[in-house]
């Protein structure tokens, strides 16, 4: 607690006091065209001074128009190039008139009058009357008598005038300086995240053991196991990056959106936009909270995208990119609120009464604003675990409808800026629409094309004893390869939810060829594999197959299940028609450890069946060890003669069932346990600690720890890698493939 007010306050000081002495300067050049630069300022100030006198001229065609009645306004105009010739130099004066001229040209349909064309002779200059400020508001209708002359402000007049604009843009130019901080924070992550990404890539290029300095990144950086001795942050620098890291990066975002919201915030007496000091400071702060809310959301929607480049070049899990998604909108609500109370105590302010207040509303750029803020809340309320854990589809569904919603309005909300915002707004529609042409593009490439070409199916099984879904989906495949890690999207496209899709875990082993004992067969079979390297003597590996184990829940799942066992046999097989989206994910290979461990509950078998498979063939050393917890007593046995049948009974390959809930009760009767299972059996949950420790004694140079299942037992397992990675002991690393994010 005393830590994070200690480093709140450390930022908020090294921010006041960048900025304290910080001159308004635009550096963002690609924004120079859309608000005043400090050349500007000077013809600016007199224009809001200029403003502010009422002159008498017959009033313009088109009175409702602002600019319209303010360019056609002669004597206004000549008021505001005669100010500028007795306060700013030549280059101030052609530069503000070069910056409000299109105003004039875009919205009143003619451009202002050249510097020089307006320029006075010093002796008339002289003629023109200077009024003080008074004087000028004192012009304005029912009393005051409307000005027949041109005029000159006096000088007191147009310093406090340039003063208001100069600080008004100056929050501007602050809080652009902020909102691109924010965008660079994420690309350093990002950058880190690559730049380690390279580094563990390059490691893996030919000698790999013996380039020194690789040696160090990987004891230093990589594996965790060699700062074992110190703490378990260690954990952080593995593959993927776990919560701990992640909620470091988070917390200080937090804190820099925090800081931003307070400095440079420059009230003064006599500002001619806004006379009372909370009136600016309601805006200054609305306007900052304003940026600050829409400088987030490239990065929401670049971290809510299934095809992200970023994804693929820092190698981090959807599950990571998902959880910085949803702290940055939640962020980005949160500014959205403070922006939309205070600009409402902003026009209560203004207009001291609700009926100015409640006239705003008519005006696009406010309702519109006010339903972006709304929806944007709703969302947050919306997309809280209670709703994603019950009603995933629906929440999906409706999440991306008010997305939508949220994005039309602001789009309206900030057209008034005529597009300096759309700087914000580009990158999203660009990310979402590659994001959708990519996933419709790998559904037909792997799915839709093959249905037409070679009439693929998925067999789907199901065995009501082991309550598991077998997909078998061997013929969507292109190239038939073991890559452990990769997850497809499921969709049924039959039927009314088929735009529902669910990820599922690829399952790729090789077919046992037990029935192929025949010397021919086998010596034919090794020829094949001999070019692959290696094969271990018992492993007899047939042709690659691929599945999916679907554990049937409520929603999709549970309909799968439904349509299959509509038949009254124990074990229904059907023809499906799905679709799949991907490969997602992220190849994990493991072969550089001597021992891997996979721990593993229910459906989570998938990932122990891939790394087994793939491990078998890429490296002739490394043992497999499977602890898997199972509530089906009858599935193991079913995996056992399918997935694992060719790893099984090999001396490289051993799992441990833990028979749990259900399962356990059942099996206390001997007679009910398999005769000679290739796995050995034990009831209850799994310690997991102890198995990871008893893992690590045996393991000879290096063990990989894998944990695949529920959250709370991801949890439990990242808790016992800290305890166990505290202890002596060969290198640890630790991979967790959770099916939930
Ligand atoms: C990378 C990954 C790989 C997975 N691999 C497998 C696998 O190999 N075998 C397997 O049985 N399951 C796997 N899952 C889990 C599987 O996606 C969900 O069980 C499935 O989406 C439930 O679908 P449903 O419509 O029946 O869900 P519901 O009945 O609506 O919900 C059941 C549970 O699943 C969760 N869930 C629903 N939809 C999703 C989703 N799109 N993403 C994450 N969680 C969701 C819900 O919050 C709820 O807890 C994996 C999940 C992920 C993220
Ligand atoms: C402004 O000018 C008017 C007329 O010249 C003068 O009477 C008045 O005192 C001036 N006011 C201020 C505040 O200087």
């Amino acid at each position: 607690m005393a830590l994070s007010l200690f480093s709140v306050l450390a930022l908020a000081s090294f921010f006041a006091s960048t900025i304290a002495d910080h001159e308004a300067v635009q550096e963002y050049s690609w924004y120079k065209d859309y608000y005043p630069l400090p050349e500007d300022y000077c013809f600016n100030g007199c224009y809001t001074a200029a403003d502010y006198v009422t002159f008498d001229v017959t009033p313009a065609e088109d009175a409702d128009n602002y600019y319209f009645s303010l360019c056609s306004n002669d004597l206004k105009i000549k008021s505001i190039f005669y100010c500028a010739q007795k306060y700013c130099t030549y280059e101030q004066a052609v530069a503000g008139r070069n910056k409000m001229s299109p105003e004039c040209e875009g919205n009143a349909g003619f451009p202002l009058p050249t510097v020089d064309s307006m320029r006075l002779s010093q002796q008339a200059l002289d003629q023109i009357s200077v009024i003080n400020s008074t004087t000028g508001l004192a012009t304005a209708p029912p009393e005051g008598l409307p000005l027949t002359t041109p005029i000159v402000p006096d000088q007191e007049w147009v310093d406090l005038s340039i003063r208001t604009v100069k600080e008004f843009y100056f929050n501007w130019d602050v809080s652009f300086d902020f909102s691109f901080a924010l965008i660079g924070f994420w690309g350093l992550v990002l950058l880190i995240g690559i730049a380690h990404r390279a580094t563990v890539f390059l490691g893996k290029a030919p000698g790999s053991g013996e380039s020194s300095w690789w040696l160090w990144a990987r004891k230093n950086l990589i594996l965790p196991a060699t700062f074992s001795k110190h703490q378990a942050e260690a954990v952080a620098w593995t593959y993927t990056i776990p919560p701990r890291l992640e909620s470091i990066i988070l917390f200080l975002y937090v804190i820099m959106n925090f800081v931003m919201c307070f400095p440079a915030y420059n009230l003064f007496v006599g500002n001619q936009y806004y006379a009372a000091k909370k009136l600016q400071l309601a805006r200054y702060i609305a306007d900052r909270t304003g940026f600050l809310s829409i400088a987030q959301l490239p990065m929401v929607w670049v971290f809510a995208a299934r095809n992200d480049p970023f994804m693929w070049l820092t190698g981090w899990s959807f599950a990571t990119y998902n959880r910085f998604h949803r702290w940055i909108a939640r962020i980005s609500v949160v500014h959205a609120i403070v922006h939309s109370i205070a600009y409402t105590v902003f026009e209560f302010y203004k207009y001291g009464d609700a009926s100015g207040y409640n006239l705003s509303w008519t005006a696009e750029y406010w309702y519109c604003g006010g339903i972006a803020t709304i929806i944007m809340s709703l969302m947050l309320l919306f997309s809280s675990y209670f709703f994603r854990e019950k009603f995933y589809d629906l929440f999906l569904m409706v999440h991306i409808a008010m997305s939508i919603i949220f994005f039309v309005t602001l789009w309206y909300h900030v057209k008034i800026f005529s597009g300096e915002f759309n700087y914000f707004l580009y990158p999203c529609i660009a990310i979402w629409s590659i994001d959708r042409l990519l996933r419709i593009g790998r559904t037909a490439f792997i799915s839709v094309m093959p249905r037409f070409t070679k009439g693929v199916k998925a067999t789907a099984t199901y065995h009501c004893t082991t309550e598991m879904v077998r997909l078998d989906i061997t013929d969507f495949m292109p190239d038939k390869k073991i890559v452990p890690g990769l997850y497809y999207y499921l969709y049924m496209p039959a039927g009314l939810r088929g735009y529902e899709s669910h990820p599922f875990t690829l399952c790729s082993w090789r077919r046992s060829v037990s029935n192929a004992t025949s010397p021919t067969h086998s010596i034919n079979d090794k020829e094949v594999e001999t070019s692959d390297r290696l094969i271990s003597s018992e492993y007899s590996p047939g042709e690659i197959a691929h599945t999916m184990l679907v554990r049937p829940y409520a929603g999709m799942t549970g309909r799968l299940q439904k349509k299959l066992i509509s038949s009254h046999t124990s074990v229904t097989s059907s023809q499906e028609t799905v679709f799949l989206e991907g490969p997602y994910g992220e190849k994990l290979d493991l072969s550089n450890y001597s021992d891997v461990l996979v721990i593993c509950g229910g459906s989570g078998i998938t990932a122990a069946i891939s790394h087994t498979h793939f491990l078998m063939a890429e490296n002739p050393d490394t043992r497999i060890r499977i602890a898997w917890a199972v509530p089906q007593r009858h599935l193991p046995d079913d995996i056992c003669a399918n997935e694992l049948a060719s790893a099984i009974h090999t001396n490289r390959v051993k799992m441990t069932v833990y028979l749990t809930s259900a399962a356990e009760e059942e099996a206390h009767d001997p007679a009910k346990l398999p005769v000679h299972p290739p796995y050995d059996i034990k009831f209850g949950r799994p310690h997991i600690e102890g198995i990871m420790r008893q893992h690590r004694q045996i393991a000879t140079k290096s063990l990989a720890i894998v944990t695949c299942g529920t959250p709370q037992m991801s949890d439990v397992c990242r808790k016992a890698v800290g305890n166990v990675l505290g202890e002596e002991g060969v290198e640890v690393g630790y991979y967790n493939e959770t099916m939930v994010w």
